[in-house]
C-alpha cells in the first residue's frame, strides 16, 4: 500500500523534474504504475523505491518512473480545427518559405506524424518544412521513433491517408501499419522537458503544444508558455490543447481562439 507520505514524496518529484502536479485524487494510479517498479527491483515497500529515485546519481531510475506517470494519450489529427487552421498557414505562404514546426510533447508521435501527413499534402516532399517532435518520456519518444501502429489503434486516419502514408505489416507484424521511410525521416525525435530543457537553436513557425499544459499547475504553465513564445518566430503560432485555454497575461501573444495563439 502506497500511504501519503510515500504519495506526497512521489509527488514532489514528479513536479519538481516534470512539473506535472499531481492531484490527491491520482493515489491510485501512482500506486498501481510504480507497483511494476517495486516488483521488478524486489522491493518491499514504496519508500524503498523513493529512496532510489530520489537519488539524483540514479538517472535510469529517475527516467523510468517519469515514464511511468506520464499520460500518454493522443491519436492521429486530433482536435482536427488546428490542422485545418495550419492548411490555411500554408495556404497564406510561398511554398518556398521553409516551415519549422515544433510538436512539443509529442507522445507515441501520431501528432507529427499527423503534421507530416499535412505538410505532405500541402507542401511536396521537396519542399523545405522541417518537424521537431519532442517529449520528456524516453519509452514514448522510442516507439513514435518507429512509427509503427497496431491497425487497430489509427484512430483519426482516413483511409486515403492509411493508404497513402503507411504500409502494411507482413507476417508476425500482419496486425500493423508502419509509417512510410519518406515521411519518417522528415521528423527530428528528441527528449525534451518543456520546463527546463535549453531552448531549441532555431524558431518556430508554428508549435503544438497541446495536452500536456493540463498536467501543471498555473506557475509552470506560465513559465512554459513564456519559455515556448521565445521559441516562436514573431507572427509564428501556438497550438494549445481545446480544455488548455490560456487564461494568464502573456506578452506578445495575441488570441486568435482559445486554443490558438500569435505571437506579435
Ligand atoms: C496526453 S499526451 C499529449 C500528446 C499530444 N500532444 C496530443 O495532444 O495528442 C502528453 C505528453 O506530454 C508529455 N509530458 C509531460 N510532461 C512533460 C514535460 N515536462 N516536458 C515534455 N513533455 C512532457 C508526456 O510524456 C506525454 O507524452
Amino acid at each position: 500500500m502506497l500511504n501519503d507520505q510515500e504519495f506526497k514524496n512521489f509527488s514532489q518529484i514528479i513536479e519538481q523534474y516534470a512539473g506535472i502536479h499531481m492531484a490527491e485524487g491520482k493515489k491510485a494510479l501512482v500506486e498501481g504504475r510504480l507497483r511494476k517498479r517495486l516488483v521488478a527491483l524486489n522491493l518491499e515497500t514504496y519508500n524503498d523505491y523513493y529512496k532510489i529515485v530520489r537519488n539524483d546519481n540514479n538517472k535510469t531510475e529517475r527516467q523510468l518512473f517519469i515514464d511511468l506517470l506520464t499520460t500518454n494519450e493522443t491519436w492521429f489529427f486530433r482536435e482536427e480545427n488546428h490542422f485545418n487552421f495550419l492548411k490555411k498557414i500554408l495556404d497564406d505562404r510561398n511554398p518556398q518559405q521553409p516551415m519549422n514546426i515544433w510538436s512539443a510533447a509529442c507522445s507515441s508521435g501520431q501528432e507529427p506524424y499527423s503534421i507530416a501527413m499535412l505538410m505532405a499534402e500541402e507542401r511536396e516532399l521537396s519542399r523545405p518544412w522541417n518537424i521537431l517532435g519532442t517529449d520528456i518520456s524516453n519509452k514514448i519518444l522510442t516507439s513514435a521513433k518507429k512509427g509503427v501502429y497496431l491497425k487497430k489503434n489509427i484512430k483519426g486516419l482516413s483511409k486515403t491517408r492509411v493508404r497513402r502514408f503507411m504500409l502494411n505489416g507482413v507476417r508476425s507484424m500482419s496486425e500493423y501499419l508502419a509509417i512510410v521511410p519518406e515521411l519518417k525521416k522528415r521528423i527530428d525525435f528528441q527528449p525534451y522537458n518543456l520546463t527546463s530543457s535549453p531552448l531549441p537553436s532555431i524558431k518556430y513557425d508554428v508549435i503544438f503544444c497541446r495536452n500536456v499544459l493540463i498536467y501543471f499547475d498555473n506557475d509552470t504553465k506560465k513559465k512554459v508558455i513564456d519559455r515556448l513564445i521565445k521559441a516562436l518566430k514573431t507572427e509564428g503560432y501556438l497550438f494549445t490543447g481545446h480544455s488548455e485555454s490560456l487564461h494568464g497575461v502573456y506578452d506578445n501573444l495575441k488570441v486568435i481562439n482559445p486554443s490558438i495563439y500569435q505571437r506579435i
